[in-house]
């Protein structure tokens, strides 16, 4: 059978062949074994849902099995054959073309190249699922080739729950992921309810369809350092050869020596894994890959005296590179971490002092160990990072919950104030402030062509459109605009395309409608092929995440999630052809809600419409709530919205002079 067949028989007629994982594969880690013997028994039951009964009983024992041996069942056995990538929007078989593009970006986020776990449909964040077995992606992909313009599929979780008549405005497909009643939020009810198969932790973009590949995350993460060292640095002095010391090579963190790279400095990064490690080093994102701490010292001195523009990859555990850099007294002018602290017990930070191997033998066998380990490295981490920072080092949080975990293992890490941490997070003092307050965020687009000639067009008209938006921009965004002008001129240079022909492009309201209207008259006039357009759910409006996205929300509502769910629900009525929103992601489940969309521009009126209206929304809901919050910037940005477009009212904040309140308790 071929691609297409596949697709439309959705779970094979007859069973598959049992096969082995391939052995080369990047797997997940063994999940904590959480479950009662009556609830092993739900999880099979529950797993047996997708197949015809005569295969119950092989399948039965298969699947207790893989619960036994990975603590989920991933029904590996349905994986299909064949290869899994963006293929070009034609090659899939659908009776609508938004459903296509959409079986696009699903394969997308599972390749091979692009996905973290492939094998466990994880694609970034160690737990970032598109789905929790392979049965919920065949019998989506098949529900994708047989859905109209007038129905839409509803998600549960990676499962499709199926397809609903619905309106050609209507999204053509709702996904919700890790949405619990609220009491059920901790970490453990992930642990419990996933491995019953009944939720995943979608992440941000990997159960969302919107994972580009760690291009997505070098942008935000090139802003942030530029900007970081231009805090810290005398106006004008170059960070050629001043350090960024991090850590993480992974789906987002990965994006980091490339980033340094980019922003001009050195850039050391440890990571504990050796396939992740070499796979970024293989891929071209970091200059070099060093094993050893004496060489990594020698090699460090060496650049700094030599002013290098080097990101270095050091196979091993951070907290020895704190410890190691204090003794030798090597200055470290910006630190941060990209250790996937949002899920510190199950393989998110590796505890210094014991091997990669012993922490994943202690993760499956003796998580209370474990747990204890991570929280003591946790807190020699933080004593280190605290003596580098007596001596000028400006760390900040890189939004991996390191500060709140840290702070939860009684690290030396909060402030004289007991209530807020040591460190800013990067949200607090760059993006929030410089970018989400103006509505500045991270919009990207997929060609659906495949063709990496339309990436070039899409990149000129975006550069066109900025430049024009650059001689009528006010002053207060002006750097702004300057430093995407310059990150969408070199995108190409960069080589930042992993798996779909994507870009990512930070922009704020007017610019990403402009910058969209202009691809669909492009598609129109045939220049290009249909273009997908979406963002992270890391942006202006997107999230609610109260140590994040909006960690620089001040009046007391960041712990409100009202934002992130007028987004989606506002999305989907105003014309996007995908809307997701989730619990988890980033910061960890329970610490956060996140939504997305996607958009199909297929050259049509009814697209340039619906683009028109819902991407205003989808950027002036977070301005509006950001200003409501009296955020200076958001305060400025949405006056002068209001000013362009006559039917916005927003509600405006009246300040309060600080003398009123003064004794008045
Ligand atoms: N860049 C951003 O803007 C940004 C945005 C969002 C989230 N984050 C957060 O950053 C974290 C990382 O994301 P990811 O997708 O790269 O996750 P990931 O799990 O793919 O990568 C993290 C890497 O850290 C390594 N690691 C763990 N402990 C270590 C240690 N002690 N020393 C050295 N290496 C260690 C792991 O082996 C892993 O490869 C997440 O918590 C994510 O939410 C960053």
């Amino acid at each position: 059978m071929d691609f297409k067949e596949q697709i439309l028989e959705g779970i094979p007629t007859e069973l598959p062949a049992l096969k082995p994982y391939p052995s080369n594969a990047n797997r997940a880690p063994k999940r904590k074994d959480i479950l009662s013997l009556e609830e092993k028994q739900l999880a099979i039951r529950n797993a047996l849902r997708y197949f015809p009964k005569q295969w119950h009983e092989e399948l039965a024992k298969e699947f207790a099995q893989e619960l036994k041996t990975y603590g989920r069942i991933y029904m590996h056995r349905f994986k299909p054959a064949y290869k899994i990538y963006a293929r070009p929007i034609d090659e899939y078989p659908a009776k609508c073309k938004q459903a296509a593009a959409i079986m696009l970006m699903i394969n997308n986020n599972l390749d091979n190249a692009v996905a973290q776990h492939p094998e466990e449909l994880i694609t970034y964040g160690g737990n970032g699922a598109v789905f929790q077995n392979w049965a919920q992606y065949l019998l989506t992909m098949q529900y994708l080739s047989m859905m109209t313009d007038e129905q839409t599929l509803h998600m549960y979780s990676g499962h499709p729950m199926g397809l609903f008549p619905s309106s050609k405005n209507a999204p053509r497909v709702v996904v919700t992921n890790g949405m619990m009643i609220p009491n059920y939020s901790k970490p453990n009810d992930w642990e419990k309810f996933n491995a019953l198969g009944v939720t995943q932790y979608g992440q941000m973009t990997a159960g969302s369809f919107m994972y580009i590949g760690p291009q997505g995350i070098v942008h935000g993460t090139t802003i942030t350092v530029m900007n970081a060292f231009r805090k810290i640095l005398p106006e004008g002095e170059s960070p050629a050869g001043k350090i960024f010391l991090t850590a993480g090579l992974g789906g987002m963190s990965g994006a980091q020596p490339k980033a340094g790279n980019i922003a001009g400095c050195i850039t050391i990064c440890a990571e504990v894994n050796p396939k992740a490690a070499t796979k970024r080093y293989e891929q071209g994102w970091v200059d070099v890959l060093i094993d050893n701490m004496d060489s990594l010292v020698l090699r460090v001195k060496q650049a700094k005296e030599k002013n290098e523009v080097v990101s270095i990859a050091f196979i091993g555990n951070i907290v020895d590179v704190w410890e190691r850099f204090d003794v030798e007294d090597i200055f470290i002018h910006l630190g941060s971490d990209q250790t996937s602290l949002h899920i510190p017990w199950t393989g998110g930070y590796y505890p210094v002092g014991i091997s990669y191997e012993e922490s994943n033998r202690l993760i499956s066998e003796d998580p209370e160990a474990f747990k204890e380990k991570v929280q003591a490295s946790l807190r020699r981490h933080a004593a280190a990072i605290n003596k580098h920072n007596s001596k000028g080092t400006y760390f900040f949080d890189y939004g991996n919950a390191f500060l709140l975990e840290a702070s939860r293992a009684g690290a030396d890490i909060m402030a004289e104030n007991k209530i807020d941490f040591k460190y800013a997070s990067y949200v607090q003092d760059i993006l929030g402030p410089m970018c989400f307050d103006y509505g500045f965020g991270p919009f990207r687009w997929v060609c659906t062509s495949g063709n990496p000639a339309d990436l070039d067009k899409t990149d000129q008209i975006a550069m066109d459109v900025l430049e024009k938006m650059i001689a009528q921009s006010p002053k207060e965004i002006q750097l702004q605009m300057q430093d995407n002008i310059i990150w969408i001129k070199d995108a190409k240079k960069n080589k930042l395309v992993v798996g779909s022909q994507a870009r990512i492009l930070y922009a704020d309201a007017e610019g990403r409608f402009k910058i969209a209207d202009a691809f669909n008259k492009a598609v129109a006039a045939g220049e290009i092929g249909a273009i997908v357009i979406g963002r992270d759910h890391h942006d202006v409006s997107g999230t609610d995440s109260p140590y994040r996205e909006t960690s620089n929300i001040y009046d007391g509502s960041k712990f409100t999630a009202d934002m992130a769910i007028h987004n989606v629900i506002g999305d989907s009525f105003r014309g996007a052809t995908w809307v997701s929103i989730h619990n988890g992601g980033g910061v960890g489940w329970g610490e956060v809600i996140n939504g997305g969309f996607g958009m199909l521009l297929d050259g049509t009126e009814a697209a340039a419409e619906r683009l028109k209206s819902m991407i205003f929304y989808d950027v002036n809901n977070g301005i509006a709530r950001r200003s409501w919050a009296r955020n200076e910037e958001a305060l400025f940005a949405i006056k002068r919205e209001m000013e362009r477009t006559p039917s916005l009212k927003v509600t405006l904040p009246n300040l309060v002079d600080d003398n009123i309140l003064k004794n008045l308790f």
